[in-house]
């Protein structure tokens, strides 16, 4: 083992809320592992990190799909650098589509990527954080998940389910000093927002009250506060940050 700073896995560390989260941990004061699913998008990733200072962060590629690939990842991940106090998980694809027309494909890669990582990863951390009395748990949902989205029944469920894990591992975790919550962004100005079509994408912007996207940073603060060892007594919770797109 290297050092002892506490060690925070943000899982789709590169894109482009990941990046903002990242930093954000990193400036907190962790040991920031980033995981990635490009290795030559997350090399110049990490040397763009390393440029802008940020020499406490590093890349780990796993494939978050395969649960043996997540046991193996933290525990070369845990050799390295010591446990993993703080997990977010951010990493998630869409594959829009109406349901007439959505693939099974397009409906499995979603539930894989958004809603089964979820497991592989917290049931990768878990041990170790129950054994230390201490964890922070943070999943990245979606308004999508909240309120259903045209075009994303694989997405929307995927992204609600995640927030049914949150609940039921929160109430596993409450007395194990170890809180899960989620944070349920709208929509954040990253290149997954690009991806929709103009027309549509414009059209979205008119629903949401502020008349503006979020931005990463703001979903990033949220993140290292709920990843502060000091506000422990949130749980279980679901903390929408939409610019009022949508108040459940
Ligand atoms: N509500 C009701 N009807 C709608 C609609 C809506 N929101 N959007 C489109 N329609 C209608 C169209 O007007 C059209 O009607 P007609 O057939 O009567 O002309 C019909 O639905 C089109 O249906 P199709 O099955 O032919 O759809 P398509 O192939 O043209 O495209 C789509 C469908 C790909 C889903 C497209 O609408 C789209 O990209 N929508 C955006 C989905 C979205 O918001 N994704 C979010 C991505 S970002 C993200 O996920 C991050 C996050 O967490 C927020």
């Amino acid at each position: 083992m290297t050092q002892q700073k506490a060690v925070a896995w943000v899982t789709g560390g590169t894109g482009g809320i990941g990046t903002a989260i990242c930093r954000g941990l990193a400036d907190a004061g962790y040991q920031v592992l980033a995981g990635y699913n490009n290795p030559d998008k997350a090399r110049a990733w990490l040397e763009t990190q390393r440029a802008d200072g940020y020499d406490n962060i590093d890349v780990l590629g796993v494939d978050l799909t395969s649960f043996e690939a997540c046991q193996n990842g933290v525990k070369e991940a845990q050799e390295k650098y010591g446990s993993i106090s703080v997990l977010v998980n951010c990493a998630g694809i869409t594959r829009d589509g109406t349901l007439k027309k959505m693939t099974s494909d397009q409906w499995n890669e979603v539930i894989d990527t958004n809603l089964n990582s979820v497991f592989n990863t917290c049931r990768s951390v878990i041990e170790s954080m129950l054994e230390g009395s201490y964890g922070r748990i943070i999943n990245i949902s979606s308004i999508n998940g909240r309120k259903g989205q045209f075009g994303q029944v694989n997405y929307s469920a995927a992204k609600a389910g995640m927030h049914g894990l949150t609940m039921a591992l929160a109430q596993e975790t409450a007395t194990k000093g170890i809180t899960v919550n989620t944070i349920s962004p709208g929509y954040i100005a990253t290149d997954m927002i690009m991806k929709i079509p103009e027309k549509v994408r414009d059209a979205i912007r008119e629903t949401i009250p502020m008349k503006r996207y979020g931005t990463p940073e703001e979903i990033a603060r949220l993140v290292a506060f709920l990843a502060d060892r000091e506000n422990g007594f949130i749980t279980g919770a679901n903390i929408d940050i939409n610019g009022g797109q949508f108040m459940g």
